[in-house]
């Protein structure tokens, strides 16, 4: 998706079609959402089939939708890939449950995932990175879109205790989930690629944990906390230890790829922000916050409406579904002044919303945030300048922004 609007041009909200994969790799949503934000904050689009959704793009009404459980359900289903199909693990995959369990399910598979808990992890992870832009230090062309979708499978695949044989697979397989029609991840129809990725997923991590309970013992792994995991005094079942493994796999691999190619692009538009960071490391946090808001790489996340709930001007009716264009939010002028700048000493960068916002709130922002930022500190430490060379190609999904082709040049810092 292109993360520098282009000049404004009439946008028609009767006719806007936000569906429209073509709007996400070719198109300009955010020129889209800036007049949604101001004329539609609350806006209704009927699909050719018949299935609707209303939309949200305001910063507060976003936040009041992922946030407020009562008001709007996660049980039905929270992503828009499967609008109007009703979600099969509704209670039993943390995503799709709703407070008290997911309350009670979340603190226990959560406290593995705190800042605390992955600070550990910091060497790890850091000697993997290093061992990943390796390639890019040679002078040629690297495309970092295409090696980035690998990132978390080398960061988070010794965690959860995938062997690396299994990545490239993975890798594939939850690219599929989330960008279906895209032409690098398309098998057959867009129904076709989501049924057989969803199945080999979920058979993926099924197989590794009975793997993991024959085995005995204990490996120190993501998976063997799932299965060790009490809620009261009951343990989660097989069917929720795999489909929180699958969640957790699909959360990792999906996002944090297109945020450093997105945020990486910002910075090569912007010499004068590369620079910058370069002069000064202490502003690699700060640059990660704010390459979390211009990316949004999780664009949107859905609800449905439990009862006729007023918000945005308008009413949803009971049932009715509900997008939150977490996008839009992160660029709505009335929180973020100047959205469409980035800028990586901006004041407030950290209210961004990329990870959601209330009892859903990412579980693995502290792991994706040290992520960022050492995948940063090692950029910026080793590479004097980077330039494109050659046309990003966006990601066909409304669901994902994100790019599967940013070829670059880069070279090496020379200077301490
Ligand atoms: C830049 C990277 C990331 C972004 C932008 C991102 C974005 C999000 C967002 C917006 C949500 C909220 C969903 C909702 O409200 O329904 C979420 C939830 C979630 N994320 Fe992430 N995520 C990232 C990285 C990760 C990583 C590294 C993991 C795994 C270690 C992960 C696992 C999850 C899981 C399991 C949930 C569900 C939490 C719940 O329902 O309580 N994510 N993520």
């Amino acid at each position: 998706m292109r993360l520098t609007p282009g000049a404004g041009s009439d946008v028609d909200l009767d006719r806007v079609d936000l569906f429209d994969l073509d709007l996400y790799t070719e198109g300009d949503p955010h020129r889209i959402w800036d007049v949604m934000r101001a004329k539609a904050p609350l806006h209704h689009q009927v699909l050719p089939d018949g299935r609707e959704f209303w939309s949200v793009t305001r910063y507060e009404d976003v936040c009041r939708v992922l946030g407020d459980h009562r008001e709007f359900t996660s049980e039905r289903g929270t992503v828009v890939t499967h609008l109007g199909v009703d979600d099969v693990a509704a209670g039993k995959l943390l995503t799709s449950t709703d407070p008290p369990r997911h309350t009670q399910v979340r603190r226990a598979i959560g406290s593995r995932l705190t800042a605390r808990a992955v600070a550990p992890w910091a060497d790890g992870i850091r000697r993997a990175i290093v061992r990943f832009l390796e390639p890019a230090l040679d002078g040629g062309t690297f495309d970092l879109a295409e090696q980035a979708l690998r990132l978390p499978a080398i960061v988070t695949g010794p965690l959860l205790g995938i062997p690396e044989r299994d990545w490239d697979e993975l890798v594939q397989l939850t690219a599929m989930v989330t960008a279906p029609s895209d032409p690098h991840f398309r098998h057959g129809s867009e129904a076709a690629t989501l049924a057989i990725s969803h199945h080999e997923l979920v058979t993926y991590v099924t197989d590794r944990v009975e793997r993991r309970r024959s085995a005995g013992g204990e490996d120190g792994s993501l998976f063997d906390h799932l299965m060790s995991v009490r809620v009261g005094d009951v343990p989660l079942t097989d069917e929720e230890i795999a489909l929180d493994g699958y969640s957790i796999l699909l959360g990792a691999n999906v996002t944090t790829p297109h945020t450093v190619s997105g945020t990486v692009l910002a910075l090569v538009e912007r010499p004068e922000q590369f620079e910058k960071a370069r002069a000064d490391p202490s502003l690699v946090p700060n640059l990660v916050e704010e390459g979390l808001r211009w990316t949004s790489a999780a664009c949107n996340f859905m609800r449905y409406a439990v009862s006729d709930v007023r918000i945005g001007g308008g009413t949803i009716p009971a049932g009715g579904a509900v997008v939150a264009w977490i996008g839009s939010a992160n660029r709505d002028e009335a929180r973020f002044p100047d959205p469409h700048e980035f800028d990586i000493t901006r004041t407030g960068a950290k209210q961004q919303v990329a990870f959601g916002f209330g009892s859903h709130f990412c579980i693995g922002a502290p792991l994706a945030r040290m992520t960022l930022r050492i995948f940063f500190e090692e950029l910026l430490g080793r590479f004097e300048s980077i330039e494109t060379h050659g046309e990003a190609q966006h990601l066909r999904s409304y669901f994902i922004a994100g790019m599967t082709h940013l070829p670059i040049v880069a070279r090496k810092r020379t200077t301490p």
